[in-house]
């Protein structure tokens, strides 16, 4: 059976005081730490790139869960790899040879994951089901913290564990974008297993915080 993991997102965090900020979330339980990085084209925002991947990489030894919402992804996925990222996520809608691209992640060591942005229908992956370590299913629109949840996406995620079961595959189901502990149980009930949050972990007690995803995932 797949495993439940939190996955706070850094993109909420205090940047002032990241390395701190990162250090209280992993201390306080988080299972990933969740990294997103824009480049101001495929998404409408930028964050932070390899640079602060790699001095943050000191500050824990959790999984680091690298979101890549970067048009030409091939390019630098080696210096992400390089960088720290233990699994490296990119998304469908940005990859011309999406094949080819997570046989790149693959051949560096790291686990693979694609991205679908909430319109882009499942069927995309077809062909690469079995490749995939996992597949994040946005639940907003990509490009910012703090947006509601679009209620579509719970039959998106239960259609998806649903065809991985057919298969007899256990493959993670990660979900980004709104979720908060309202909406966790629901969204672990319809069979996502890696849950992000940035803004319901970072914007306030980020120790209370956490402790309060978790006491709900293990209801
Ligand atoms: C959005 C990012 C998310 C974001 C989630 O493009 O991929 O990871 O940080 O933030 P919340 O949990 O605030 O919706
Ligand atoms: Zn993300």
């Amino acid at each position: 059976m797949y495993e439940l993991k939190l996955s706070p997102s850094i993109l909420s965090a205090d940047f002032g005081r990241l390395g701190e900020d990162i250090k209280t979330a992993d201390q306080a339980g988080a299972d990933y730490i969740h990294i997103d990085v824009m480049d101001g084209a495929f998404v409408p925002n930028i964050s932070f790139g390899i640079p602060v991947i790699k001095s943050i990489r000191k500050c824990s030894d959790k999984v680091f869960d690298v979101h890549l919402m970067i048009e030409h992804p091939d390019q630098l996925i080696p210096e992400f790899a390089k960088a720290g990222a233990d699994i490296i996520v990119v998304h469908a809608e940005a990859c011309k040879h999406l094949h080819r691209t997570i046989q790149l992640i693959h051949s560096l060591g790291v686990k693979a994951g694609v991205a679908l942005n909430p319109a882009t229908p499942l069927s995309v992956l077809d062909y690469v089901l079995e490749d995939l370590d996992m597949i994040l299913l946005m639940t907003v629109n990509p490009g910012f913290g703090g947006q509601s949840y679009i209620p579509a996406m719970t039959e998106k995620i239960r259609t998806l564990r649903h065809i991985l079961e057919e298969k007899g595959l256990q493959t993670d189901i990660e979900i980004d974008g709104g979720v908060d502990t309202k909406n966790l149980r629901m969204v672990i009930e319809a069979g996502a297993n890696v849950l992000v949050s940035g803004s319901k972990i970072f914007g306030g007690d980020i120790a209370e915080n956490v402790h309060q995803f978790k006491a709900i995932m293990a209801e």
